[in-house]
């Protein structure tokens, strides 16, 4: 099929529309000798007929190996310039007792932004001491609730924040371990960076302000400040960005440093992962080394030795060991310029999958439940939802014959797609379930509709009127 505007300039048309692309799926996801996808060992069919689809798939041995590659690339480009490491799971990406459970096994410590993410985190049994507490607009409750727990260190993100934490400190009696999260106007994604005087983000304090913030913080007996801590973005496929980065941060960590130790430099997470067969993602390793030689020199020239280095990659750890199975409710081929489009409409949509209609973020399908060599045919898969964005898999192909009833597939879902799930059009969110050596579990529950009407305080007042749930008790609950 010809190439037309309709059609993503990176998109080919595959060979074989059966073909798993190893970089985009599950390391040991295969086809068995029926052709259906297997996961974790277990057919994609005996998931759907257990479990219902839509259904959020988490391959665990993938998630724990990817884990402990980064971790093992981080800890090797550490010693390769004398320093040591610590790197973090960047919780937001999909955050459950379960994962962290596999991350803090595999030797990573947990990074949350919200009291809801440290709630979990806490609850999953993390050594608080291992946990990094992040957000632009935490609130002295959870600044409170933080430092109670002992977490390890709260990154403080604007210029009010170092009195509130100081403050919450002081009351418990404790000195909080705290870093600052400084804007060095690099913003990077996938292969390019944008480096700026400023970026115009609500995120960290800007750079010529990080000296005179970090001595302000050490002016405060209950505050003790571990380092600098910078995030440029999200989706980066090599360290060309990280090293700016780091490079600007460093001017300010070498003053800081030259007044007392300043032991650490956190440059956050971000690192890419392949979402169709045209991404090419630097290995980590490589990226973590280019990092690693970037802060060595960087530090050589400012005179100052290597801070330990931290990091909080998300994505790279849970992102690629994710698939989520639906089935195929409509198939309907559309004429676009140059040929057809068949919009597959699945059983989901943009709830249990938001980021191609927030981020144009694109996907790969494939038919899950069966082969085909029927010629592949451009297809969009679309959700179930009433709303025209509604996509999942913006453009592929899949085999010509794809019809109702098929289990489709759409790999790399690990990430950001269960954490920013949501209740649209009141379908309720779907299960997650993890597979390893042939074993399937619920990780998360699935919701009902029974949930979704549980929670419709009119629907509980029996003559109507919704000021029968007296206030208090209703925000009580949402402390
Ligand atoms: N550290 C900080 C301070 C962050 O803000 C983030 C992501 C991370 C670490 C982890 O980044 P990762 O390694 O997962 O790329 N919802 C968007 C991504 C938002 C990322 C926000 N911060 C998406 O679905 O692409």
């Amino acid at each position: 099929m010809a190439t037309t505007a309709a059609i993503p300039g990176w998109l080919r048309v595959p060979d074989d529309a059966n073909a798993l692309a190893p970089q985009v799926w599950p390391e040991r996801a295969h086809r068995d000798a029926d052709g259906r996808l297997v996961l974790g060992g277990l057919p994609a069919t005996e998931l759907a007929e257990r479990f219902g689809t839509p259904l959020y798939v988490i391959d665990e041995s993938d998630a724990r190996a990817r884990a402990a590659r980064i971790l093992a690339a981080f800890e090797a480009a550490a010693a390769s310039v004398d320093t040591t490491v610590t790197v973090y799971y960047a919780g937001k990406a999909f955050l459950s007792g379960a994962v962290v459970r596999w991350v803090t096994e595999a030797g990573l410590a947990v990074d949350v932004c919200t009291g809801g993410e440290l709630a979990v985190a806490l609850a999953s049994g993390a050594d608080p001491a291992r946990i990094g507490f992040h957000g632009n607009n935490k609130s002295v409750a959870e600044i409170e609730r933080a430092v109670a727990a002992g977490v390890g260190a709260i990154i403080i993100d604007s210029e009010v924040e170092i009195e509130r934490v100081a403050d919450a400190a002081a009351r418990a009696g404790r000195v909080q371990r705290v870093r600052l999260r400084v804007n060095s106007g690099v913003h990077a994604s996938t292969h390019e960076f944008l480096a700026t005087a400023h970026e115009d983000q609500k995120f960290g304090v800007s750079l010529e302000r990080a000296v005179e913030l970090g001595t302000r913080i050490r002016s405060h007996a209950s505050l003790d400040l571990l380092g600098l801590h910078c995030h440029i973005g999200s989706q980066i496929f090599d360290s060309a960005g990280f090293a700016e980065s780091a490079e600007r941060l460093l001017a300010a960590h070498a003053e800081l440093d030259r007044v007392a130790p300043l032991p650490e430099l956190n440059l956050g997470g971000g690192f890419g992962i392949a979402y169709t067969s045209a991404d090419d993602p630097t290995p980590i390793e490589q990226i973590a080394l280019g990092i690693a030689e970037a802060v060595a020199s960087g530090c050589h020239a400012h005179g100052v030795p290597v801070p330990k280095l931290a990091f909080e990659p998300g994505r790279s750890i849970i992102g690629p060991a994710g698939v989520t199975l639906y089935t195929v409710g409509t198939v309907k081929p559309v004429p676009i310029e140059g040929g057809w489009r068949h919009y597959v409409s699945v059983d989901g949509g943009m709830s249990d999958n938001a980021r191609a209609a927030l981020y144009g973020a694109d996907y790969t399908v494939r038919l899950a439940s069966r082969i085909s060599h029927e010629p592949p045919a451009l297809v969009r898969v679309a959700g179930k939802h009433c709303e025209s964005g509604d996509i999942v898999v913006d453009a592929d192909y899949l085999p010509h014959d794809v019809a109702p009833g098929d289990l489709v597939a759409v790999a790399a879902t690990g990430a950001y797609c269960w954490s920013l799930a949501n209740n649209y059009n009141h379908v309720p969110r779907p299960p997650v379930v993890a597979v390893r050596d042939g074993v399937a579990r619920v990780i998360v529950r699935g919701e009902t509709e029974a949930d979704l009407l549980a929670r419709d305080a009119g629907l509980d007042a029996p003559d109507g009127r919704d000021d029968i749930v007296a206030p208090a008790a209703a925000e009580g609950t949402r402390a």
